[in-house]
């Protein structure tokens, strides 16, 4: 059995951009491996959420993953500021981290361009505290877009230093899990090639979302005036809505759009009926769990108690090993 660790940023509800990025693929995962996976609130904490903001936004993700089919029984999920034995290896391991590496990282620099007036120094350890959510737990794997390989590197950096300045072979170097083939794309509904809330709100169908809800902003979403001749090439946005069709609908639902596309007979108002109908029929049986989630506090309380209790019993081993390791003794 191999070990991931992965974070999940508490940031606002689930999009179905989420859902065929990280989420399937943590689903998959559980089955075969001893996962962690943990809500990031310390990190999040880099971009000063208000208090009200941070507690809800934790408690929903939970909620969310939970219902999308995340199994509490299979992997451990908690929430990282249960398990404050990573800020200790993250302060440890910060000791042999240099200021030039961490200034270099793209991540940094792009939040350095992006909130000017709150460049803080949790922003600048950001991934000292990443590589300890991983080295704490040992993992194997880590499973990470792109946007995050660089920190993995950085990971590997840090636990290899460890190993060659206390001259023990003590941290595994974990590896990206790519998803590879597997990771659908899901564009926008607005003609972008990503779907991102921070785009456009009304390009995102949530996880979330009424039939109502799906039905209007699918009905309202980008395409053009049609094909004029067969073998015409798709523009992005049509491209889009066949990409969307794809991952919700049957097969012979896209060949029968398809085909009409091909022929110059395409209706783009009942190709959108159909893919609001895929995909409420796809989204609901998460959105009724989520609906249930929200109602059973004492269980979702119950998941983050007994996901810490598990994630603290590795990382107090962790801690223990480490500081062992570097001489740090009690009297
Ligand atoms: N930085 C990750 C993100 O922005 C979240 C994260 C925090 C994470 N700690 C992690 C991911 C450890 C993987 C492993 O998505």
């Amino acid at each position: 059995m191999k070990r991931v660790v992965s974070g999940i940023r508490p940031t606002g509800f689930l999009h179905l951009g989420n859902y065929f990025g990280a989420l399937r693929n943590f689903i998959k995962m559980q089955e075969e491996n001893e996962c962690f996976f943990f809500i990031a609130d310390y990190h999040s904490l880099t971009t000063h959420p208000t208090p009200t903001d941070l507690q809800s936004n934790v408690r929903n993700i939970l909620i969310e993953y939970i219902a999308a089919g995340l199994d509490p029984e299979k992997a451990t999920i908690y929430v990282q500021s249960d398990v404050p034995q990573v800020c200790e290896l993250s302060l440890l391991l910060s000791m042999n981290v240099y200021i030039g590496e961490l200034q270099r990282v793209a991540s940094f620099k792009e939040k350095v361009r992006r909130q000017p007036d709150n460049v803080n120094a949790g922003l600048l350890t950001y991934p000292v505290l990443m590589a300890a959510d991983i080295l704490l737990h040992h993992a194997d794997m880590v499973p990470v877009g792109k946007d995050q390989e660089q920190h993995l590197e950085m990971t590997r950096d840090f636990a290899q230093r460890f190993n060659h300045i206390y001259k023990h072979e003590y941290f595994k170097l974990p590896v990206a899990y790519n998803f590879g083939s597997e990771l659908v794309k899901i564009p926008g509904l607005d003609g972008s090639t990503k779907m991102s809330k921070s785009d456009n709100e009304n390009s995102c169908i949530y996880l979330s979302d009424t039939p109502e809800v799906i039905r209007k902003k699918v009905m309202k979403a980008v395409s053009d005036s049609g094909p004029t001749e067969p073998g015409q090439p798709k523009t992005q946005a049509v491209e889009n809505l066949f990409q969307l069709m794809k991952a919700v609908s049957t097969p012979e639902t896209v060949h029968y759009f398809e085909d009409q596309y091909q022929n110059c007979a395409i209706r783009y108002g009942d190709m959108k009926k159909q893919l609001a109908a895929d995909m409420t029929a796809f989204v609901q049986p998460v959105y009724e769990r989520i609906l249930e989630l929200r109602d059973k506090d004492d269980y979702i309380r119950k998941v983050a108690r007994e996901g810490a209790e598990r994630a603290r019993e590795s990382a107090a081993k962790t801690i223990k090993e480490v500081r062992e390791i570097i001489g740090i003794k009690s009297f």
